[in-house]
């Protein structure tokens, strides 16, 4: 019978130190005392597989709608709907996204379900060379100057091509929200080089919620609460998808006080956070050339 890597218990378990939770703070931008979370629709998703039919998310209307209300069952208030944007997975015409989203906002309000859908996408970093500013500007957050683009980080790593890619979002004026980079080969085995290097020109990393839990196995479990230790991850979003990947910032911000983080940091990380990257979005001075 297979036993876990030893040294992965620790990680969760090893305290944090009063500089990482200042760290938390100064990415947070909030106080010492951080956000309380004193309703129950505080949370804030952004990396959520919502949209019907057009990815490896919901595959009908149906599953959908049971999608959202799960949200709201665990204290969601807001998603980004974030279908794949890539060739060979999702969708490839942001127009098309855009008005699938009006459709589903109908159907939610129909259904009385009390869900804020936003339109965007995980971008596939090959896309960034085959989508105008303008289909960019539709899967965007964030107010005008300070756009930011949730781009999906390669499982086998994050390397030349994917920086070229957020090069060129830069140089479109965007910013970038690297998803689940603890779920690529760059954070398992490259100690996040190219992540680190992502950060240094002003990109931030998107945690994934059931990698804090070995959701997404043990390599990305590792590795989260490695990045977290580091100081490295802006945000933690769902990545829902259904069922067995179901809206989880709720468990996460638990897993994360489990693990030892702060209050103020964990509210910060699933709701102020990600709240404050929608409403100002991703200010474009990078930290390092
Ligand atoms: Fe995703």
């Amino acid at each position: 019978m297979p036993t876990a890597d030893p040294r992965s218990a620790r990680f969760a378990g090893r305290p944090f130190t009063h500089a990482q939770h200042a760290g938390y703070r100064g990415i947070t931008g909030l106080g010492r005392q951080g956000p309380k979370l004193t309703s129950g629709m505080d949370l804030v998703d952004l990396h959520f597989h919502l949209l019907p039919g057009v990815d490896d998310g919901p595959a009908d209307l149906g599953e959908s709608l049971d999608l959202a209300r799960a949200a709201v069952h665990a204290g969601t208030g807001t998603v980004v709907a974030t279908p794949h944007v890539r060739p060979d997975l999702g969708i490839t015409d942001a127009r098309e996204i855009a008005e699938r989203v009006r459709e589903l906002r109908s159907k939610l309000a129909a259904a009385r379900i009390p869900l804020i859908i936003r339109c965007g996408g995980e971008l596939g970093h090959e896309m960034a060379f085959d989508l105008d500013r303008d289909e960019l500007d539709l899967l965007a957050q964030g107010p005008a100057g300070a756009r930011w683009v949730l781009v999906e980080a390669p499982f086998h790593g994050i390397g030349e091509d994917f920086h070229a890619a957020t090069t060129e979002l830069r140089a479109l004026g965007f910013g970038v929200l690297v998803a689940h980079p603890e779920r690529s080969a760059d954070a398992a085995f490259d100690g996040a080089a190219g992540l680190r290097r992502e950060i240094a020109a002003g990109s931030k990393a998107q945690l994934n919620a059931l990698s804090l839990t070995g959701g997404h196995g043990e390599d990305a479990r590792r590795s989260a609460w490695e990045l977290l230790h580091d100081g490295l991850v802006a945000v933690v979003a769902s990545d829902a998808h259904g069922p067995s990947r179901p809206p989880a910032l709720r468990m996460a911000r638990e897993t994360l006080l489990d693990g030892g983080l702060a209050p103020a940091a964990a509210n910060a990380l699933v709701a102020t956070a990600p709240r404050e990257l929608l409403a100002r979005g991703m200010r474009r001075t990078p930290v390092a050339a």
